[in-house]
């Protein structure tokens, strides 16, 4: 748990509710958080999930590992300490999109369960959906699939502390969902969580639907 620095602060409550804004998008707020090894996928099904839904007239925002790491987290490595702190800005960041009415897809290797269920816990305590996704792929597979070479490098040893190789990957044990990408096709894959989004009632508010 990250310790309050700050004191002598207030929460300042706002005059729009999270209901007003789910209502005038027409869907409700949730993280969707993909989890899994570096080229298991997380990124290629978030990408085409991002892509169907807007193109259904969803709101939805990706947040990506590389992406987030080139911009407010260039100052983090790949130390546990540096990926807890990266999983908590993005758990944070993603529970801001969420309580805004979107549709927040994260995809970090997140390797570590108590991160996880730290970026969880925050929304759950908000109120808000968390969908946590396993992307399950075989070590095998991602180290054939290696699209950035970085399997490679890690095995020849010019890489320190690369998931699956020299660092660990806590696999979810209680995962929402499950997708094996080592057997399923993307299509299919897309398909798994805009079948479970549909089923929580997420992608359309009461009122939407009227
Ligand atoms: S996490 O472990 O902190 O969740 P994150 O998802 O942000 O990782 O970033 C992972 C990406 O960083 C990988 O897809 C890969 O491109 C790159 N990367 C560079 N070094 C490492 C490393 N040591 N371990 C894992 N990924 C790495």
């Amino acid at each position: 748990m990250t310790k309050q620095i700050a004191t002598n602060i207030t929460w300042h409550e706002g005059e729009v509710s999270r209901e007003e804004r789910e209502k005038n998008l027409g869907q409700k707020g949730a993280t969707v958080w993909f989890t899994g090894l570096s080229a298991s996928g997380k990124s290629t099904i978030a990408v085409a999930l991002e892509q169907v839904l807007t193109q259904q007239g969803f709101h939805v925002y990706r947040l990506d590992g590389d992406n987030v790491r080139m911009g407010m987290n260039k100052n983090l490595g790949f130390s546990a300490e540096d990926r807890a702190e990266n999983i908590r800005r993005i758990g944070e960041v993603s529970k801001l999109f969420a309580d805004a009415g979107m549709i927040c897809l994260s995809s970090f290797i997140s390797p570590y369960i108590a991160d996880r269920d730290q970026a969880r816990k925050i929304h759950e305590e908000a109120g808000l959906p968390f969908i946590e996704a396993y992307v399950d792929c075989s070590l095998a597979e991602a180290e054939k699939r290696d699209p950035k070479g970085l399997y490679k490098k890690a095995r020849a040893g010019e890489i320190k502390g690369f998931t699956g190789i020299d660092d660990p990957y806590e696999a979810p044990e209680n995962a929402e969902l499950c997708i094996k990408t080592d057997e399923l096709s993307l299509q299919d894959s897309v398909k798994a969580v805009l079948v479970y989004l549909e089923e929580q009632g997420i992608l359309a508010t009461e009122s939407a639907t009227a």
